[in-house]
């Protein structure tokens, strides 16, 4: 199966997604999500991240955050996601993500970036006592999707704007270095009440 949208690029259509181990999970919270990784596994290979270098943006936490990536884990399995079929994984285990991250880091302008309304939403009145990782945070997102070329990413509205980003700096990457279709432009499939499905069913 080939995009349209971007005939440059000739890789597999694969699916990425990612969910912090936030503090109390609820299976609840996670349904409209999960119950879509869940149908994507039948039609696209299938990546599912547990995004624990996301969660230490906002405070560390140590103590509980292994814990909570195995609730997470389970979580997916519970849904039905299967370990058969998909990857299921924690970010920090595959150092590739961060390393990927800095190199995509010289390629994300600062201007970029200070557009990002949910670093805005999450710094607050006093930005400036944020963590740099918080603000860089869309740019470590974008690597774990480039990282595996994934070319569809099951989100939440409020993701939209960081996978424009993710598709920027794809576009700028493969512009540089002259390298028409080496990232494929993440496409996000936006799920939650009244959001298009852009995957036939
Ligand atoms: N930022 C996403 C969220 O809060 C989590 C995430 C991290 C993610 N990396 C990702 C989602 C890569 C999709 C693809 O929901």
């Amino acid at each position: 199966m080939t995009d349209a949208a971007q005939p440059e690029y000739k890789g597999p259509q694969r699916v990425f997604s990612g969910m912090q181990p936030t503090n109390g999970l609820h299976l609840g919270n996670y349904l409209g999500a999960l119950q879509k990784f869940v149908r994507l596994q039948d039609q696209y290979e299938s990546i599912y991240c547990i995004v624990d270098l996301h969660a230490i943006t906002t405070g560390p936490d140590p103590e509980n955050l292994a814990s909570r990536c195995r609730e997470v884990a389970a979580a997916y399995i519970a849904a039905g996601v299967d370990p058969q079929r998909s990857t299921i994984f924690i970010q920090s285990a595959v150092r590739e993500h961060t390393e990927l991250a800095w190199l995509l880091n010289c390629v994300a302008r600062m201007g970029w970036l200070e557009r990002m309304t949910q670093f805005k939403d999450k710094a607050g009145k006093d930005a400036q006592r944020s963590s740099v990782g918080l603000f860089d945070y869309p740019v470590l997102q974008a690597a774990d999707i480039l990282l595996y070329k994934a070319t569809h990413v099951p989100v939440g509205e409020d993701q939209k704007q960081h996978l424009e980003l993710s598709r920027d700096i794809a576009q700028k990457f493969n512009n540089d270095h002259n390298a028409p279709g080496f990232f494929p432009l993440p496409e996000p499939l936006i799920q939650g009440p009244g959001a298009r499905d852009h995957v036939a069913a």
